[in-house]
C-alpha cells in the first residue's frame, strides 16, 4: 500500500482553510492537518520552531496571512512577520525537510495602472503594507526554495465563512435600501472553493516525491471581470433582495490602504500548466450565495 501524502493546511480558520476542510474527503489518498493560528501562530517564531520540531508533511499549503489591508497600515510590524518573515521561515523548512510549499499571494502586489490582465512575469509594485508584506514573502520563497514552491496569486476572495464582501453586502441589503459601492475598482472575484479545488489538482496532479520542479508564480481566480458595484449589483440579484446600489468613485470612500484601481489576473499559465478550472465568477457566486441563504433558512 502506498503511503498517504501529508498535507499541512496552516491558517485553517480562515477562508481558503476552510474550503480546503470541506473538499478533504474528496482526496482519501491525503493525510490533512488542519492548524488554527492558536496551533500554529506564524507571528512567533518558537511557535513555529515547536510545531515543526517533531512533524514532517509531503506539502505545507499556506493560507495563513494577515489579511486585514486597512489594519496592516497601522501595524505594519506585525503583519510583515506574518506576510513576510514566518514566510521565510516556512520556506527554511520546507527546503530542509524537502517539502512542497503552495503558498497564496495576492493581486495587490501590482499598483492596478494596467489595463489588461496582470501576467505572472508583468512588474509588481504594492500599493500598501499588506502587498508590500505578501510581496516580501513571495521573494523570500524564491530566494529560498529554487525548486518545489508554488506561489499562487488570487483576488477578491470570498466564501461561506468568515469575513468577505459578499457576507458584508448580503447583511446590509437585509437592513439597508440603498448601498453604495466603488465602481472604480476593477477585478475578479474568487470563490474559495474554486481555489481550494485548485490547489489541490496542483498538489494531486504533479508526482512531487520523484521531479523537482523550479519555483514559480501563477495567478487564479474565476474568470471574468467586474467593479465592486457589479459584484454588489450581482449579489443582491442572485439573492433576490431589493437594495439600490450606488456606485461611488474611491476618493469618495477614502480608506487607510491604497488599492490598485484595475487587478485583474491573466490565468493563461495556470490554465495550461495545471488544467485547473476556472468557473464564471458568476456561476460560482451563485453557488455561495445559494449556500449561505441556505443556512439562513
Ligand atoms: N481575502 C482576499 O480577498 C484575498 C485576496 C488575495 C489574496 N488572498 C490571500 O489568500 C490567502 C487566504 O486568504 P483568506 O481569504 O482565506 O484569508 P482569511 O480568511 O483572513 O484567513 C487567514 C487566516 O490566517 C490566520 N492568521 C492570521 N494571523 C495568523 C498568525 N499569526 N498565525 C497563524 N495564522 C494566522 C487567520 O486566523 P484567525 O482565523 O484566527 O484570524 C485566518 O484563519 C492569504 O494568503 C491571503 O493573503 C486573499
Amino acid at each position: 500500500m502506498t503511503k498517504p501524502q501529508t498535507i499541512l493546511v496552516t491558517g485553517s480558520a480562515g477562508q481558503l482553510g476552510q474550503s480546503i476542510k470541506t473538499i478533504a474527503t474528496d482526496y482519501p489518498d491525503c493525510e490533512f492537518v488542519f492548524a488554527n493560528r492558536q496551533q500554529l501562530d506564524l507571528s512567533n517564531e518558537t511557535s513555529i520552531t515547536d510545531f515543526f520540531e517533531h512533524q514532517t508533511f509531503h506539502v505545507i499549503i499556506n493560507c495563513a496571512a494577515h489579511t486585514a489591508v486597512d489594519k496592516a497600515e497601522s501595524e505594519p510590524e506585525l503583519a510583515n512577520q506574518i506576510n513576510h518573515i514566518a514566510v521565510q521561515k516556512l520556506s527554511n523548512i520546507a527546503k530542509q525537510h524537502n517539502t512542497k510549499l503552495i503558498h497564496i499571494s495576492t493581486d495587490y502586489v501590482f499598483n492596478g495602472r494596467q489595463y489588461r490582465p496582470y501576467l505572472e512575469t508583468d512588474s509588481v509594485e504594492p500599493q500598501g503594507v499588506y502587498g508590500q508584506t505578501k510581496l516580501s514573502g513571495e521573494q523570500a520563497i524564491r530566494n529560498i526554495l529554487k525548486n518545489n514552491a508554488i506561489i499562487i496569486r488570487t483576488s477578491w476572495v470570498y466564501s461561506e465563512y468568515g469575513n468577505n464582501f459578499v457576507k458584508t453586502i448580503l447583511k446590509l441589503g437585509q437592513e439597508r435600501d440603498s448601498l453604495n459601492v466603488i465602481f472604480d475598482q476593477v477585478g475578479t472575484p474568487t470563490y474559495a472553493k474554486d481555489l481550494a479545488k485548485a490547489i489541490m489538482n496542483i498538489v494531486q496532479g504533479r508526482n512531487f516525491k520523484h521531479v523537482d520542479f523550479t519555483t514559480s508564480i501563477v495567478h487564479f481566480s474565476n474568470e471574468g471581470v467586474c467593479s465592486w458595484y457589479d459584484f454588489a449589483k450581482a449579489i443582491f440579484e442572485l439573492a433576490n433582495i431589493q437594495c439600490h446600489v450606488n456606485a461611488i468613485e474611491t476618493k469618495d470612500y477614502p480608506t487607510p490602504a491604497k488599492r490598485p484601481h484595475y487587478s485583474v489576473l491573466n490565468k493563461a499559465k495556470i490554465k495550461q500548466t495545471y488544467s485547473v478550472a476556472t468557473p464564471y465568477w458568476k456561476d460560482s457566486l451563485k453557488q455561495c450565495v445559494i449556500d449561505l441563504q441556505g443556512k439562513v433558512s
